[in-house]
């Protein structure tokens, strides 16, 4: 297979961690990088790859098989219109967009072009998360009550971040809705919220220092989603699976190995990119689980506005 020759668009954090991955590929690799920064485009000059200011002028250079989106997810919709009216494949990053009504715009400018859009919910490639799923879908753990997600940062992102990313439930939570749904085949309903009162000060209305979720499985179980901004062991992410059968527990991602499996997880997901634009099967995140993981993502987050407009009623 000839080398996938992939542009990215955004060169921040995440698409630092994305240079780092595709680094480790031989089948994927990444030749271009639009970034408005010019301080950003200065400090990549000696990576030799191509440089742009924009995307339009990075795809119209030629040579891209496919793009990756890395950009702050209110630009995603934006991103996906610049990429496909040029007639490439896109893998966006989560959440594509920043409510289900952008991502169903993202979608719908994908098929209109004709292109094959995919987002990038990076556990689907994680080894022990694939096996947890296995068992759970071969009924070794017989049927669910309890699937428990956490994803707990050692610390918070800036203010500014906290408060313009859409809050703890777009920005972390869609990890976790994804993920209950990929790894049961369960749809999610009725939210339940509970925040932490115990808050450093910059904390921000729409992202708790710590915040509680559980919701109904179509199938019968409850799925709990805990998100946490302040964790001493350093940032994690694990599962607790019960069920009438047995229990699972997957600490996937835990420091110190976290970094490690994030770049495994990463890498798998670029090549699944290319592999899906040759017409290879795909076990990515479609744009319609993006949608989902956003519907759930906005139903929490007003769950968590009605459970802090009763609590500022009744202190
Ligand atoms: N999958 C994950 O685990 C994970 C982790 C972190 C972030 N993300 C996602 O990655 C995306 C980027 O987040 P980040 O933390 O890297 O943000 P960031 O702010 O660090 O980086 C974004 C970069 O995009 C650039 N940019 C802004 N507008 C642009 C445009 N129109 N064209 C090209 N570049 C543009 C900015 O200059 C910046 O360098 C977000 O959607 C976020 O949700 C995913």
């Amino acid at each position: 297979m000839s080398i996938f020759r992939l542009g990215l668009i955004g060169a921040g954090r995440m698409g630092q961690v994305h240079l780092r991955a595709a680094a480790r590929s031989p089948h994927v690799e990444i030749v271009a990088i639009a970034e408005p920064s010019a301080a950003a485009r200065a400090a990549l000059k000696a990576s030799g790859l191509a440089l742009y200011a924009g995307a339009e002028a990075m795809i119209d250079a030629g040579g891209l098989d496919g793009v990756l989106i890395a950009t702050p997810s209110s630009t995603h919709v934006a991103a996906v219109a610049t990429v496909a009216a040029r007639g490439l494949s896109i893998l966006c990053e989560k959440p594509c967009g920043i409510s289900a009504v952008q991502a169903r715009e993202a979608a719908a400018i994908a098929e209109k072009a004709g292109i094959h859009l995919q987002i990038g919910y990076w556990r689907r490639f994680v080894p022990e998360l694939e096996a947890l799923r296995d068992r759970i879908q071969a009924g070794q753990l017989g049927d669910l009550y309890l699937v428990s997600c956490f994803q707990w940062d050692e610390t918070p992102p800036s203010t500014a971040f906290r408060s313009s990313g859409g809050g703890a439930f777009i920005d972390m939570g869609v990890h976790e809705f994804d993920q209950l749904r990929w790894l049961t085949g369960q749809e999610l309903a009725h939210y339940r919220v509970a925040t932490s009162r115990t808050a450093f000060a910059d904390a921000v209305a729409a992202d708790p220092d710590a915040v509680q979720l559980l919701c109904d499985l179509s199938n019968g179980a409850t799925g709990l989603v805990s998100l946490g901004r302040r964790f001493a062991p350093g940032d994690a992410c694990w599962v607790e699976v019960f069920g009438t059968a047995g229990f699972a527990e997957s600490r996937f991602f835990w420091p110190p190995a976290g970094e490690g499996v994030f770049l495994s997880a990463l890498r798998a997901q670029l090549e699944d990119f290319a592999g899906a634009v040759l017409g290879r099967a795909s076990q990515a995140a479609t744009a319609s689980d993006a949608i989902a993981a956003l519907v759930a993502a906005e139903a929490a987050t007003d769950a968590m506005w009605q459970l802090q407009t009763r609590e500022r009623a009744t202190p």
